[in-house]
């Protein structure tokens, strides 16, 4: 991406008049940096990633052979890019040093659909992303792509990630990205935010019950994966993701260890330490700070007793009656 555009993710300057007419229609809020957000069709959107939303569903036409990987940011997205590549490139036979994830960061592989290729406009060249399946993203809850997508039928992969340890991650990458000093003002900001549900593609819940029903509508269509079942059975959940993609693992391919390759291949250590990963460029942000811990439960670490405890209450209320728990 250019340099340029990178630059557009963090400015307003990307957005029309109608979208301007629109953003003064509706609620709006500002973040912990006090950038502005607005609320649009149930969900808070910073107004740059407003504009990509609208240009997505009026410009986006899908093809059934699309695969789209969503996600609410910093809930194990860049680990669920990786994996899908490696799984749908595992019948390329690339030699050990040409795999496209040695040379490329997961992001630079699978686009953003509001963040990058519709940012600017609704009809972006995507003669680049020809090759089938084509390989895209979001952070859009489902709802939002729901008439875009209604004649299609692509399939989507969601990855959750329970909310202290997406908010805690959150706190790290955005003092990583906005070069502040972590300190814990800004972690209570955030938590703040979190909780009210005025954050950049929020409510939480809302982004995860979304795709948790849709999976339950349509489980052919929609796969809900949990970050915190690919850390503990990631053999398991690689299969699964296969399965679903409608490549599934011969006999075969599990005798040789393939799966396993794959789990090595995509794992945090892996990844970080490869020379693209350190030194490279996604998006607004610099490849390594999509690499950070990796575990279940760091939260622990930084949020204090109280704050765990509201979390686990929201979550409880927010998702009871749903049949998704934490
Ligand atoms: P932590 O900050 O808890 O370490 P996203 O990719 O959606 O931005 O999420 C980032 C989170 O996923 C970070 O969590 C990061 O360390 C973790 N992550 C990135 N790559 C990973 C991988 N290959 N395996 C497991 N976790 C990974």
């Amino acid at each position: 991406m250019d340099p340029k555009d990178l630059l557009s993710i963090v400015r307003d300057d990307k957005i029309t008049k109608e979208t301007k007419s629109l953003i003064s229609s509706l609620p709006s809020h500002e973040d912990f940096q006090g950038r502005k957000l607005c609320k649009y069709q149930g969900c808070w959107y910073n107004y740059n990633t407003l504009q990509g939303v609208l240009n997505f569903q009026r410009g986006f036409q899908p093809q059934d052979t699309d695969i789209i990987l969503a996600s609410y940011p910093k809930s194990g997205t860049t680990w669920l890019k990786a994996l899908t590549v490696a799984i749908l490139e595992r019948s390329k036979n690339h030699s050990s040093d040409h795999h496209p994830l040695l040379s490329h960061n997961p992001h630079g592989i699978v686009p953003y659909f509001e963040l990058g290729l519709y940012i600017e406009s609704s009809s972006p060249d995507l003669a680049k992303y020809s090759s089938v399946p084509r390989l895209f993203s979001t952070h859009m809850p489902l709802h939002a792509m729901h008439k875009t997508l209604k004649d299609s039928s692509c399939k989507i992969v969601y990855v959750c990630r329970n909310m202290k340890d997406t908010l805690v991650s959150w706190w790290f990458f955005s003092c990583a990205i906005y070069k502040l000093e972590r300190n814990r003002s800004i972690l209570e900001s955030l938590f703040k935010s979190f909780c009210n549900g005025t954050f950049s593609y929020g409510p939480f819940w809302e982004h995860l019950l979304s795709y948790w029903r849709g999976s339950l509508e349509d489980p052919k269509r929609v796969l809900f994966m949990r970050y915190e079942e690919m850390k503990a059975e990631p053999h398991d959940q690689i299969k699964r993701l296969a399965d679903f993609l409608g490549c599934p693992f011969t006999k075969e391919e599990e005798e040789s260890g393939c799966v396993d390759e794959i789990s090595d291949l995509c794992s945090l250590r892996n990844l970080s330490g490869l020379k693209i990963n350190k030194t490279g460029k996604s998006y607004n942000s610099d490849n390594k700070d999509y690499f950070r811990k990796g575990e279940v439960g760091d939260s622990k670490n930084y949020l204090t007793p109280e704050m765990e405890n509201k979390i686990d209450m929201i979550i409880q209320e927010k998702l009871q009656g749903s049949g998704l728990k934490f």
